[in-house]
């Protein structure tokens, strides 16, 4: 790896500048899903533990650069210091005065927090004045924010230039499951999409042709490929005018041998809501009113079939509508597979992306998954092929 670890710095004595993401589900002040913040403890004890003093950048929310009081990070203090069994102290700015003095005034031991970044407009420009100003705080910067990596902003970015930088024990867990999972993969690979529209992972799609052995698709987009295929997918959501866009897709996968394998039978409703009228036809059978919102078991046997012959699986996205009963079955059933082959040590399992995190904790297979990664849009944007900058800037 091109990037130094913790190991490599000498942290004793030393303020350390932690850029973590703890943009975590909030509801009426209490944090709903703590994986992230629970994420960030080995970094943050390890450098406890080194003598280092933490000091903590985030950003929360979206305050495009004013101070909305809604998106402090404050109440989040006490969630940290249950996570790092430490004393979290907070500072109502990222820079300036008011953190240089907290910063000094910091014991062995203790945590600062400092207030979200993106409190100032500099932070999501990667303001050179304001990554200076951040640089102030420390003498080491500590990059653990892989899901926020995408992002080129002074703290993820800018700041990683101006001060000896290393990754953190999250960045260095991330990057080394993808690397497992896309880099160096044992073959063969599997590669399971799903979500509702092709537009939005049009990229993915195309990077991951070239990469794997299998390209499962599930979900509304798999419906854009069957409908360009010519099968009629009557109500369903489809993307037509992507027809051509899917082709090529298709036709690359071909030139590639990429097998793609597209729902064979579906599980039809009029209706979309919990526990509507349903039955299961042929993929070729869609009744001309009703709309697929899940792939059928026949598609289910396939897939296993599939994931006992591969080695490396990576995971994005749901294979039908998760989120309602009995429409969750086919990614219940894929997902369950895909947790027995990891507990038995047969596959090499990692997911990551928004709903994907949440759709595998409901089917109960998160915990077997050999990797679950923190991230939603970078882990998107690094199974793109992309580099990401604030893993680039490390390096
Ligand atoms: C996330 O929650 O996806 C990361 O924290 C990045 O947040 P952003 O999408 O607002 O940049
Ligand atoms: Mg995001």
């Amino acid at each position: 790896m091109a990037w130094k670890t913790l190991d490599q710095m000498d942290i004793s004595g030393k303020r350390v500048l932690v850029r973590v993401d703890i943009n975590v589900p909030v509801e009426d002040g209490r944090v709903t899903d703590a994986t992230r913040i629970q994420r960030i403890v080995p970094t943050v004890r390890d450098i406890l533990d080194a003598g280092g003093k933490p000091v903590l950048l985030a950003h929360f929310g979206r305050p495009k650069g004013k101070r909305v009081p809604e998106m402090s990070l404050q109440p989040l203090v006490p969630a940290l210091e249950e996570a790092f069994g430490a004393d979290v102290v907070f500072v109502a700015d990222c820079v300036g005065p008011a953190a240089e003095a907290s910063v000094t005034a910091l014991q062995p031991g203790q945590v600062l927090l400092c207030e979200n970044t993106r409190y100032h407009a500099g932070e999501e420009k990667n303001d050179p004045e304001l990554a200076a100003d951040m640089a102030q705080l420390g003498d080491i910067y500590c990059n653990d924010a892989f899901s926020a990596a995408h992002r080129a902003h002074a703290s993820t970015e800018g700041l990683a230039r101006l001060l000896p930088a290393c990754a953190g024990r999250l960045m260095q867990a991330e990057l080394s499951a993808l690397e497992a999972a896309l880099g160096q993969p044992e073959r063969p690979v599997v590669a399971v999409v799903g979500g509702a529209k092709v537009s939005t992972k049009l990229d993915l799609l195309g990077n991951l042709v070239a990469r794997v052995d299998f390209l499962v698709i599930g979900g509304g987009m798999a419906n854009t490929f069957l409908a360009a295929q010519g099968v009629d997918v009557g109500k369903s959501l489809c993307e037509h005018e992507m027809a051509d866009t899917a082709l090529e897709i298709v036709g690359k996968a071909k030139a590639a041998g990429c097998e793609i394998i597209l729902p064979s039978d579906v599980v039809v409703a009029r209706e979309f809501k919990a526990g509507a009228a349903h039955e299961t036809v042929p993929v070729a059978d869609c009744p001309a009113d009703a709309m697929i919102l899940d792939a059928g078991p026949d598609t289910v046997a396939r897939i296993a079939q599939v994931l006992e012959g591969a080695k490396t699986l990576i995971w994005n996205g749901p294979l039908g509508a998760f989120e309602i009963e009995p429409f969750d079955a086919a990614t219940n059933a894929a997902a369950a597979k895909a947790a027995q082959l990891s507990r038995d040590g047969a596959l090499t399992s990692v997911a990551g992306g928004g709903d994907t995190v949440a759709a595998l904790n409901k089917a109960g297979a998160a915990d077997d998954f050999t990797y679950i990664s923190t991230a939603g849009g970078a882990f998107l944007e690094w199974m793109e092929g992309k580099t990401l900058p604030g893993v680039a800037a490390l390096g």
